[in-house]
């Protein structure tokens, strides 16, 4: 099977209320990790590797990890390029064996995201590949945009239609109240559950999500920003000599909740972070005398395929999905 578009995942998902993971992936045990896990639960998966993934590990590696990983699995992956900053960047990954480009021209004004948008997705369309946009800005670092806090910009719904048209993309990534990183809310954003002493952050919006849906009934939106920031490996982190201090994520049951909805791409990169390096500085800690990369990347990559598991069964509900798919893509 080889690599395959979006466009029969986000099909099947939209017909059985899950989401796909689309995970970042920057080495050979991030890529290992994701789709080891993958495979065992027959998920669907989409990899992708933003424009500073490309500059660490050189695009032809990256490609190469995920053909292996294809070739090793079996399972339906799309290959992706997250945050395409320019017509350039997209026409490089087109040209060199991607099946998804994202074109991020959410910082641009409308007539203008529209325009380049739409260069990008009458080349990709010629060649194969399927293209995601963004419409509205998400909070905090964007690549190189930021965005602060105050002025994030939702999406508005009256937009999406004719951003939809005018453009040709085959999916919509919109701000509902997700950020990029680790550190999504300040603490006095959040409010204290009396029960579990844990803090809660603001609702995703749901309200516009719905509104958005009504604009364009069918049609495929992605969540970026959408990290839960699992306590259980910022602990680890914080135990074995970490310093990450107020992480906090979405709450798993609104990414639950989204992905039962027109939400088809579910963007994880921060979680993985979070898990690699879990995994790395628990065992340092545990054998200060190891310095064979082999021992210290391997829990590392569990904690990893430990992570994705959780996300496929628990937030995506993309399990057992993978035949299906497989047999749409060949059709
Ligand atoms: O949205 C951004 C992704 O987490 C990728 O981050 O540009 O540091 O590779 P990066
Ligand atoms: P997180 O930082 O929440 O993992 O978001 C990743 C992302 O949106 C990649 O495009
Ligand atoms: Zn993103």
């Amino acid at each position: 099977m080889p690599l395959i578009t979006t466009k029969a995942m986000f099909q099947k998902a939209h017909e059985g209320g899950f989401a796909i993971g689309a995970f970042n992936v920057n080495n050979m045990e991030i890529v290992q990790g994701i789709t080891g896990a993958a495979a065992e639960l027959q998920s669907p998966v989409i990899l992708q590797c933003s424009a500073g993934a490309r500059k660490y590990a050189n695009h032809q590696y990256l490609v190469h990890l995920v053909r292996a990983a294809l070739e090793v699995s079996d399972i339906p992956i799309a290959l992706h390029l997250d945050h395409g900053p320019d017509f350039a960047t997209c026409k490089s990954c087109i040209d060199g064996g991607f099946t998804s480009v994202m074109f991020d021209g959410s910082h641009y004004p409308f007539a203008e995201n529209i325009e380049k948008t739409k260069e990008v997705v009458e080349y990709a369309h010629a060649h194969g590949v399927v293209v995601e946009a963004e419409l509205g800005q998400l909070a905090g670092i964007e690549d190189d945009v930021n965005v602060s806090a105050e002025n994030a910009k939702y999406t508005q719904p009256e937009e999406v239609e004719e951003f939809v048209s005018k453009t040709g993309v085959d999916s919509l990534a919109i701000a509902i109240g997700t950020s990029h990183g680790a550190f999504k809310f300040k603490p006095e954003q959040c409010t204290r559950n009396p029960e579990t002493g844990v803090l809660e952050p603001p609702s995703l919006r749901f309200d516009i999500l719905e509104e958005i849906e009504k604009k364009i009934p069918g049609f495929p939106i992605v969540l970026h920003g959408a990290s839960s920031v699992i306590p259980k490996y910022v602990k680890i982190i914080n135990d074995n000599g970490g310093k990450l201090e107020d992480a906090i994520g979405i709450p798993e049951d609104q990414l639950r909740k989204a992905a039962k909805s027109a939400v088809c791409k579910i963007n994880i990169d921060s979680d993985l972070r979070l898990a690699l390096t879990a995994g790395i500085r628990e065992h340092f800690v545990q054998h200060p005398e190891h310095f064979d990369p082999r021992q210290y990347l391997a829990p590392g990559r569990d904690y990893i395929k430990e992570l994705v598991a959780h996300k496929i069964k628990n937030v995506l509900g993309s399990d057992g999905s993978a035949p299906a798919i497989m047999e749409l893509a060949k059709a």
